[in-house]
C-alpha cells in the first residue's frame, strides 16, 4: 500500500549529506528548466524518499550559490508533495541552547541576492505567507521529539543571512530585537519556493553554535559540521520516525496558497 503513496522529499543541510535513513538508495538525475538536480531515491518503511542534499554531496554548494529554483522545481516534478528540510542554525537567543531543535515557524528574510520567486514573466503571483511552514509536517515532527525525549523547541523565528560569511555582533543584536531566535543562511527562499508550488515544507533547525556576539568564540564552519555529526544519529531517528507517519491526504493549507484565499484563523 505504502508503494502508491506520494512521495516524500528530505533536503539536508549542512552535515546531512547522504541519506543513510532510507533503504535501497539510487541516483537520479531530474532535469528542470532551471537546471538538473541529483537526488537520491530510496524507502523508509516503504515511503518512496527524495533525497536531495543542499550543498552537495561533499558540501562545495556555499549557500548562496544553491540553485534554490532547480532544487524545488526537481523534487515538485518527482510528485514531492511535501518536503522536511534540516538546516544547521546558530542561536540568537541565550535560552536556546547547542544541540537544541527547533521547529521554526517563522522567518525574517536578510538575504540579497536570490531569486525567490517562480513567477517573473506573464503571471503576477504573491503568495500567502503569513504561516509559511506547514503545520501538520511541524505536528509530526514534534510528536517524533516527544517520542524520543530530545530537547526541542516549537514555533521559533528562522532568520535567513546572505553569507557565506557569518553575522556581526550588531547584525545579531538587531536580529534579536526584531525577534530573530535562530539564524543560518538557507532557509529562504527554499520554503517560499515550495510554497509557490503549493507544496508542504517544514524545517528541523538543529542549533550548533550560539550566534556571534552571544558566544565571545570565534565562529567557525568546522564547528557547525562537527556538531552536526554530534546530531547525526538523532537526525536519521527523526526522519526515519517522521516519514511513515506522515498521512498520504494533507490536511493543511499548504496546497491552496495559489488556489483559494488561505484561511488564516482570523
Ligand atoms: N550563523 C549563520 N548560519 C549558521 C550559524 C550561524 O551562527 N550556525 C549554523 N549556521
Amino acid at each position: 500500500m505504502k508503494e502508491n503513496m506520494k512521495s516524500i522529499g528530505v533536503i539536508g543541510g549542512t552535515g546531512v549529506y547522504t541519506p543513510n535513513f532510507v533503504q535501497d538508495a539510487k541516483e537520479v538525475s531530474v532535469n528542470t528548466d532551471f537546471g538538473r538536480v541529483m537526488l537520491v531515491q530510496g524507502k523508509v518503511k516503504g515511503r518512496n524518499v527524495f533525497f536531495l542534499s543542499r550543498h552537495g554531496k561533499e558540501h562545495t554548494i556555499p549557500p548562496h550559490m544553491i540553485n534554490y529554483r532547480a532544487n524545488i522545481m526537481a523534487l515538485h516534478n518527482v510528485g514531492v508533495e511535501r518536503i522536511i528540510a534540516t538546516s544547521a542554525v546558530g542561536s540568537i537567543n541565550r535560552e536556546i541552547l547547542p544541540h537544541t531543535f527547533v521547529i521554526v515557524d517563522q522567518f525574517l528574510d536578510f538575504t540579497k541576492s536570490r531569486v525567490e520567486t517562480f513567477f517573473s514573466k506573464d503571471k503576477v503571483v504573491h503568495i500567502d505567507c503569513t504561516d509559511p511552514y506547514c503545520p501538520e509536517l511541524s505536528d509530526i515532527i514534534q510528536k517524533a521529539m516527544d517520542k524520543f525525549h530530545y530537547p526541542y523547541l516549537r514555533g521559533g523565528t528562522y532568520v535567513a543571512t546572505e553569507g557565506p560569511r557569518f553575522e556581526t555582533r550588531a547584525e545579531i543584536k538587531a536580529y534579536s530585537i526584531l525577534g530573530g531566535d535562530v539564524v543560518g543562511m538557507t532557509g529562504v527562499p527554499e520554503v517560499v519556493l515550495a510554497r509557490e508550488l503549493g507544496m508542504c515544507y517544514a524545517t528541523i533547525a538543529i542549533v550548533t553554535n550560539f550566534a556571534a556576539g552571544i558566544s565571545e568564540k570565534m565562529l567557525s564552519h568546522q564547528e557547525v559540521v562537527e556538531n552536526m555529526r554530534e546530531m547525526s544519529r538523532e537526525i536519521q531517528n527523526i526522519l526515519e520516525e517522521v516519514i511513515p507517519n506522515i498521512p498520504d491526504e494533507r490536511h493543511c493549507n499548504c496546497g491552496k496558497v495559489l488556489n483559494e484565499p488561505v484561511d488564516n484563523h482570523i
